[in-house]
This record gives C-alpha cells, structure tokens and sequence, in this order.
C-alpha cells in the first residue's frame, strides 16, 4: 500500500475505510514543506481547518500553500472554532488550566466529527509547524475516533518546526554537545527555570517575562519563514528592548507575530 493511496481497503471492512492524515506544513513559508506533506495533501477529499472568528492571516498562509502544491485543491471545510474558556490564567492553577483545555478539545472533537461525517472520502489537517509540538490537532483527531462515529485510519506526516527554523536561521545548535534541552511555554518558563533548567526552548509567548535573566544569552526569531521575519541574539539585558520594538513592529505590518527563543544560562 502507497501512503499516497487515497483510501485504504481492509480485508473485513466489506469496502473502504476513510484515511485521516494530519499533516505538518512547515512554520511559514511554502518551500518549507515535505514532499511527503504535499503527497498526502493531494491524495486527501478534503480539508478541514478551525475557523476561530475574524480575520486569521494563518488562513491565508494555508490557502497560499495549497494553491502552490496542488494544481486541484480540495474543499477546504472550516468549521466554527468553539470558544475558550480563557479565564484560567497563569494565576490560575494547572490542574483548572488542563480542564479548560480538555473541555475546549471536547468540544472541537465533536465539531470535527460532524465535519467528517458530513463529507464523503479522506480528510486532511494541515498543522502549522510540525505536529507534535504544542498542537491539539493529534489529541482531537484520537477523541473523534474514540467517540466512535467516525469510522477511519489514520497517520502523522511529520512538518518542519519553528523550533527547526529557529535553530536554522540562527545557525546554531539548540544544545551544547551532549547536552540536554528543555522546551516549554512562555506560562511555563519561570517554573523551568527554578527547576534549574539551563538551556530553554520557549513557545507561545503571549508576552515576555524575563525579569531576572539578564545575563542569560537569548536566540529569538519572530515570523520565522514569512517576509517579515526578524531575528535578534545577544545577552537579554543588551537585547530586550530591541526584540519588543520588533514584535511590536512586525505585529502592525504583519498583522500576527507568533515568536520563539532559545534562552541559555551563561
Ligand atoms: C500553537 S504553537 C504551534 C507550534 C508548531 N506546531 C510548530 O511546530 O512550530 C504556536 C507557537 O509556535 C511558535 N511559532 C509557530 N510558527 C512560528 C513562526 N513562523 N515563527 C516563530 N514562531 C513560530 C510560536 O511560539 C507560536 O506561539
């Protein structure tokens, strides 16, 4: 069986069984993606993405994929992102912050499922980045199988991450040799670090806090892959001012800023 095989025959299932592919498209830019990505983005029926509200530059970047490695672009199904509950904070504990999530990924299991059934053959996601790195779309895809309903195999085609792209922009190596390395939220940083984490990756930074840190060296990049892209490295004291001067200025002109730095104990 081809893994562009756009539907998968078992022996006991009397026909054909759905293929759900959960595809990672790089972090930005189109060259960025896999052949195997854009293999699997062809062999799908149709996509379906979040639709969260508003206008989402993301959207747009998809779209322009799609339309650079596809000559037939499947229907692209956005469904109704559904709200949040945002007021767990970082104030807020862990364990009320897990269960706001668990009950927002509920609830996208069940719009998700009723996207799949309302639409004939295989579905694919697209992932920003790669997959595995803070993305709900596998733990969603595995709560509508387990609902039942949906009736399918599935499988991961990995993505370049920002972490990579950070890491490639930067030319850097994320660890020193042989050494260990942590990868976390901005939510989370403060508890890394007393924890005695020396060597940080840090995602999801809705602000940054780093208060104390002076004297660590920083590798940050916003917008990785896009025409907007900014990188800054230095001590943080030395370079802080410069990285929120940027995000600010890259939010107004891009739209969005979604930004991630290595922090390194000196
Ligand atoms: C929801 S996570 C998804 C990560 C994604 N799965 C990956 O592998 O990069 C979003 C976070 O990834 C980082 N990120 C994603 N794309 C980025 C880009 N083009 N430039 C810089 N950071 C990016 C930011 O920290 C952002 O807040």
């Amino acid at each position: 069986m081809s893994r562009a095989t756009s539907r998968i025959a078992t022996p006991d299932d009397g026909g054909a069984v759905r293929l759900i592919r959960v595809i990672g498209i790089g972090a930005g830019h189109p060259d960025q993606v896999t052949v195997e990505a854009i293999a699997a983005m062809r062999s799908v029926d149709f996509f379906i993405t979040a639709d969260k509200g508003g206008h989402d530059p993301l959207l747009a970047a998809r779209e322009a994929l799609l339309t650079r490695h596809l000559d037939v672009v499947p229907p692209v199904v956005a469904v109704r992102d559904p709200e949040r509950d945002r007021t767990t904070s970082s104030t807020t504990t862990a364990t009320d912050y897990d269960r706001a999530v668990i009950d927002w990924h509920d609830a996208r299991a069940e719009v998700f499922e009723r996207a799949i059934l309302d639409h004939e053959g295989d579905v694919g996601f697209l992932v920003w980045g790669d997959p595995a790195f803070y993305d709900s779309t596998i733990r969603i895809v595995e709560k509508v199988l387990a609902r039942g309903k949906v009736e399918a195999v599935w499988d991961v085609i990995p993505g370049i991450s920002s972490l990579q792209m950070l890491a490639a922009r930067h030319r850097i190596v994320l660890h020193g040799i042989g050494q260990p390395i942590l990868v976390t939220t901005g939510r989370r940083l403060r508890e890394a670090v007393e924890a005695g984490a020396d060597n940080i990756l840090v995602m999801l930074n809705a602000r940054l806090e780093l208060t104390g840190l002076e004297e660590w060296q920083i590798w940050w990049g916003t917008n990785l892959g896009t025409k907007d892209e900014r990188l800054v490295n230095g001590a943080v004291g030395d370079v802080l001012d410069q990285i929120l001067t940027q995000r600010a200025e890259v939010k107004s002109v891009a739209g969005w800023v979604m930004d991630v730095y290595l922090l390194r104990k000196p």
